[in-house]
């Protein structure tokens, strides 16, 4: 296993329930570590952007409607396999699938208000933390 970084958004439901501790508690108890963090307010063009790949598919407009409906943290998590650790720990898209004791499962309501993203490859995770961080503002520790 390598040290890696991956994206990590907690959504505007999860920032709204006031659960944001909680969430990065979870990272942390499992052995990630936030080098790079910050609150802001996506734009129709940010959330956009970010979701691409999603650009044809019929949620798109609901899926950008919702992550700009309030703010969002966005973070890089970096540790041991942390793009797989990360996504175990987020559990399945559909929080009703998702398995017991992970963020969505505990935190989420539905599959469109589902808490939290996580990058779900290394290169999804490059794209993704340059999306959002410039190289300065990620700490090495
Ligand atoms: P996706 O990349 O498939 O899931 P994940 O977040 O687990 O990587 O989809 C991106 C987001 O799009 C997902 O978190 C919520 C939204 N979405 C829907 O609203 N409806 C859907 O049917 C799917 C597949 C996704
Ligand atoms: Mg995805």
């Amino acid at each position: 296993m390598a040290v890696e970084r991956t994206l990590s958004i907690i959504k505007p439901d999860a920032v709204a329930k006031n659960v944001i501790g909680e969430i990065l508690t979870r990272f942390e108890k499992a052995g990630l570590t936030v080098v790079a963090a910050k609150m802001i307010k996506l734009d129709d063009e940010k959330a956009g952007g970010f979701y691409a790949e999603h650009k044809e598919r019929p949620f798109f407009k609901d899926l950008v409607g919702f992550m700009t409906s309030g703010p969002v943290v966005v973070q890089v998590l970096e540790g041991e396999n942390a793009i797989a650790a990360n996504r175990e720990l987020m559990g399945a898209t559909n929080p009703k699938e998702a398995a017991a004791g992970t963020i969505r499962a505990d935190f989420a309501e539905s599959i469109d208000a589902n808490a939290v993203h996580g990058s779900d490859s290394a290169a999804s995770a490059e794209r993704e933390i340059a999306y959002f961080f410039a190289a300065e503002e990620i700490c090495a520790r």
